[in-house]
């Protein structure tokens, strides 16, 4: 039986639209692998706006909402699911704040953009959100788990 915490933690990642565009899906994959994480979901996809609404539905009542529903269905998004302890939020501080001004270098957001409404990447904020992004973006029979892997440092 699947269990959602500890080594098993899961959380969602996408890369953006301005993030496909600008090149950087190679090596966000390669910061999360190198970190440790194990990938068990991904795929490129033109989301729609209709998954947008849903997945950005926390916000729907914030000046933003349209224009970041247009801008995240504008192009093809990386949708990745990332596993291991902590995952979601060691995820988090990988990607930096909101703001990529106020986003520190070594960070996604620090180092490959400049302006809020175009930030390259999507990271769950909470165990809680994963699961519901997760099952909102990949059916169960997407995500697979590597076998044969036992030094226990890596996930
Ligand atoms: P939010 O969930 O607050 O940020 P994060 O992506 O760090 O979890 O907001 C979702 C996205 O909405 C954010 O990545 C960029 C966009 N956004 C704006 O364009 N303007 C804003 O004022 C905020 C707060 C977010
Ligand atoms: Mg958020």
């Amino acid at each position: 039986v699947f269990s959602w915490t500890g080594v098993n933690e899961r959380t969602f990642i996408a890369v953006k639209p301005d993030g496909v565009q600008r090149r950087r899906v190679g090596e966000i994959v390669q910061r999360f692998e190198k970190k440790g994480f194990k990938l068990v979901g991904f795929k490129l996809m033109q989301a729609s706006k209709e998954l947008l609404r849903e997945h950005y539905w926390e916000h729907r009542n914030r000046p933003f909402y349209n224009k970041l529903v247009s801008y995240m269905s504008s192009g093809p998004v990386v949708a990745m699911v990332w596993q291991g302890l902590d995952v979601v939020k060691t995820g988090r501080k990988m990607m930096g704040q909101t703001n990529p001004t106020n986003s520190l270098p070594g960070t996604f957001r620090g180092d490959f953009c400049v302006i809020m409404g175009k930030n390259v990447i999507h990271g769950s904020d909470s165990v809680e959100s994963a699961q519901r992004e997760i099952s909102l973006w990949f059916k169960e029979s997407e995500l697979c788990e590597r076998e044969g892997c036992s030094a226990k440092w890596i996930y």
